[in-house]
């Protein structure tokens, strides 16, 4: 867990005194259905969870921005005045290109001196970035007196994430990290950026993670092609049907008139985006009549088609969701996030959890040999300053 006070104690011993320090927290995402949809102009159904990035700030005189992270401990920094060429693979970039997108946005930062911490696992699916560029852009921009719009705010982090990483994401988790609620998934329309908020019964179900403390080298460069591979089917389509823009405007009847204009990879790249989003409208519709058995089937086709038609889970992640099937009282069960590694989501019936968490944690050691981390996360509001002023007098 991160605690307030672990927080303020590193800003402290880095920045020496505490008058005028704020603190502001900003969480992880985990997806229920909608995956490598946002790209494609689609929709997603992610929730915001109760892991978060929290940071310790305090306006300076001068345009440096000094950061000191708990988790590495390590301090970075940089000059918001003076842009330097950017050094790929170093963790101060999700913040630096968050920063320089919102200044070339229109609005103004004071430098600061910052200490952070985070619980979001990194690698994981989580969104532990998106956690930290937000919890960082909020609050750069809440001492700096600008107005805070979240949307934006989650464009400048996703923007800063492509020019400073070359990860190029959607802006599904930045999304969710700014503009989460309790206890409620976000049905977003990632064209219009529109926003339904679907309230999660989660008396009788618990939300479920499992991760499995992988990821495969080729995260990035695989999440990279499969972009590219979704634009090339989409100009191939668009040049048949000259409305659609992206595959968000796809229809199945369309995809199958130009199955033969395409290679059989593209083709089945692009089915899953197309039936991913039917699969994701059809899944928001089913939390809201809580119709857990119908969520349960488009979540696993979502997970089948992930695996065989977008080829982006992994054999831990496979082992998981077959072994959670077997399981009574779990009800959907499916890889989250870009994939390769990282989580997999399950609803389960909550007088079955015990049962669900000793089976997964012993199948998954006795087939991998390695220990299954399990989360029951709580669903939680966004991006927010945990505390005006916040002025601990204990430690000094
Ligand atoms: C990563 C990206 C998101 C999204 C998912 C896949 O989490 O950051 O934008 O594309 O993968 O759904």
């Amino acid at each position: 867990m991160v605690n307030n006070e672990r927080v303020l104690n590193a800003f402290h011993a880095h920045y020496s005194h505490m008058d005028g320090v704020r603190l502001f927290r900003a969480p992880g995402r985990v997806n229920l259905i909608g995956e490598h949809t946002d790209y494609n102009d689609g929709f997603v159904l992610p929730v915001a969870i109760d892991l978060d990035t929290l940071v310790a700030i305090r306006p300076r005189n001068d345009s440096i921005i000094s950061v000191y992270s708990v988790n590495r401990s390590e301090r970075g920094e940089f000059d918001l005045e003076q842009p330097k060429e950017i050094e790929r693979g170093n963790w101060v970039n999700y913040i630096e290109g968050t920063a320089r997108r919102i200044l070339k946005k229109g609005h103004s930062l004071v430098g600061a001196d910052i200490a952070l911490e985070s619980d979001v696992p990194t690698g994981a699916g989580l969104s532990s970035s998106a956690s930290l560029e937000i919890a960082v852009g909020i609050a750069l921009l809440t001492i700096s007196g600008e107005q805070v719009d979240r949307k934006e705010l989650a464009r400048a982090a996703q923007e800063g994430e492509h020019e400073y990483t070359g990860a190029l994401i959607g802006i599904m988790d930045q999304l969710s990290s700014a503009l989460g609620d309790e206890n409620s998934a976000l049905l977003i329309d990632c064209r219009s950026l529109d926003i339904n908020y679907i309230w999660i019964d989660v008396t009788k179900h618990a939300l479920m993670i499992c991760n499995t403390g992988v990821k495969h080298d080729l995260a990035t460069s695989a999440y990279n092609d499969r972009r590219r591979e979704c634009a090339e089917a989409t100009s191939i389509i668009g040049h048949y049907y000259p409305n659609v823009i992206s595959l968000r405007d796809v229809t199945e009847t369309q995809l199958m008139h130009v199955r033969d204009k395409m290679s059989p990879m593209l083709f089945r790249r692009a089915r899953h985006v197309v039936t991913e989003n039917h699969r994701t409208l059809a899944a928001a519709e089913a939390l809201r009549n809580r119709n857990f058995d119908r969520l349960s089937e488009l979540m696993y086709a979502s997970h089948e088609s992930l695996k065989l038609d977008y080829e982006v889970s992994a054999p831990e992640l496979d082992l998981l969701v077959d072994t959670a099937l077997t399981i009574p009282g779990v009800y959907g069960t499916r890889m989250t996030g870009g994939g390769f590694g990282g989580c997999t989501v399950s609803f389960v019936v909550r007088d079955r959890l015990l049962d669900f968490t000793e089976r997964m944690k012993s199948i998954y050691k006795r087939e991998t040999g390695r220990n299954l981390e399990i989360y029951q996360p709580e669903i939680v509001r966004g991006a927010e300053e945990v505390a005006e002023r916040f002025m601990p007098v204990a430690n000094e």
